[in-house]
């Protein structure tokens, strides 16, 4: 991931990581990448990896890898809650891996900045040894996400500036994931953010300082109102909601934002289109045909988020470097 995120950085893009669980859903992925010629991000959390049982998402993977050479792509284990988690990904053939030590091991309760520095300090060791990628997370999102985060309100644990210039520097991460008041889910923000809730000013000060490190947005969905009411229009029962502006996210590429993740979007849409196939034809039960129109329509989503982010048009740019090369890159960074 490292050198996906190095790309962007120099060709001053964005590249979306998009959380699967699943076929359907890693083929919407490759689909919207082959369609827009995008470099690409696809993250399992937790919770995908134990629903897959590892070996399924495994093997998914490497059959996208193949049907898709020309598509440079990063396995990343998203908000790994321990250096064990992290090192088993590692093991399985993740090329990137985020050591959320901003939460202990429980994935609930806040950490120390004592103990975030060393579980991540442990994991860059393991991962770089290998050619791996790490992200960290200084301050704490709001929301819950498989299981995963303290549900606290967003703008509580926001990234202090001054911990995250000292967290990189103690760690040697390759990228940092910043909280500015976004939340994992669909329920972000009851109505559009303004700089009081969503805090871009934060995130231009936290690049100010680290201008060479690569910031990832979390809870990026933008929680669209068009597929908000495809839901709700057959069935549904969402209440009204706000997301990240796309607009927001650019301003964010614009100032150091290299990795933006996206999930609730991509299962709004498949949820969407689901329903839609049982409210219209009650009599079906191929799965294919509701399954069908729901890859469709996240690959619909994914491939605008593509746009919209600047990846698109960028698969072509360069050769995927081979992990073991990246390691020795990472030792003589080190010796020097
Ligand atoms: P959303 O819930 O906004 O899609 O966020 C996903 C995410 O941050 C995964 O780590």
């Amino acid at each position: 991931m490292r050198q996906l995120l190095d790309e962007a950085a120099k060709g001053g893009y964005g590249v979306g990581a998009f959380n699967v669980n699943n076929m359907e859903q890693i083929q919407a992925i490759m689909e919207a990448a082959r369609e827009t010629k995008s470099p690409v991000i696809v993250q399992a959390s937790r919770g995908a990896r134990s629903y897959s049982q590892d070996r399924f998402l495994y093997h998914l993977m490497l059959a996208a890898t193949e049907l898709y050479p020309e598509i440079p792509m990063v396995l990343h284990q998203d908000h790994g809650n321990s250096p064990e988690t992290c090192k088993s990904a590692i093991a399985m053939g993740f090329t990137s891996v985020m050591m959320d030590g901003s939460l202990m091991p429980d994935g609930k309760t806040p950490s120390t900045f004592e103990y975030n520095v060393s579980a991540t300090r442990e994991v860059v060791e393991a991962a770089h040894a290998k050619g791996v990628t790490v992200e960290g997370e200084i301050g704490c999102l709001g929301g819950i996400e498989d299981g995963h985060g303290a549900g606290v309100d967003a703008l509580s644990h926001l990234t202090d500036p001054d911990q995250a210039v000292e967290f990189v520097r103690l760690t040697g991460v390759d990228a940092l994931a910043i909280a500015i008041g976004t939340s994992h889910g669909a329920y972000k923000f009851s109505k559009k953010p303004t700089g009081d809730t969503l805090k871009m000013d934060r995130l231009i000060e936290i690049h100010r300082r680290l201008p060479t490190t690569h910031l990832v947005m979390h809870g990026s969905s933008s929680v669209p109102k068009d597929l908000q009411d495809i839901i709700n229009q057959y069935g549904g029962k969402l209440k009204p909601t706000w997301g990240v502006p796309v607009e927001e996210i650019q301003l964010g590429i614009k100032n150091g934002v290299r990795k933006i993740n996206v999930d609730t979007d991509s299962r709004l849409a498949i949820t969407g289109a689901i329903r839609k196939v049982f409210w219209e034809k009650p009599e079906e039960f191929d799965p294919r045909s509701y399954l069908k129109p729901a890859r469709e329509a996240m690959k619909k989503v994914v491939a605008q988020r593509m746009t919209q982010f600047g990846q698109a048009g960028h698969a072509g740019d360069y050769v995927p470097i081979p992990l073991d090369e990246v390691a020795r890159g990472y030792q003589q960074h080190l010796a020097a």
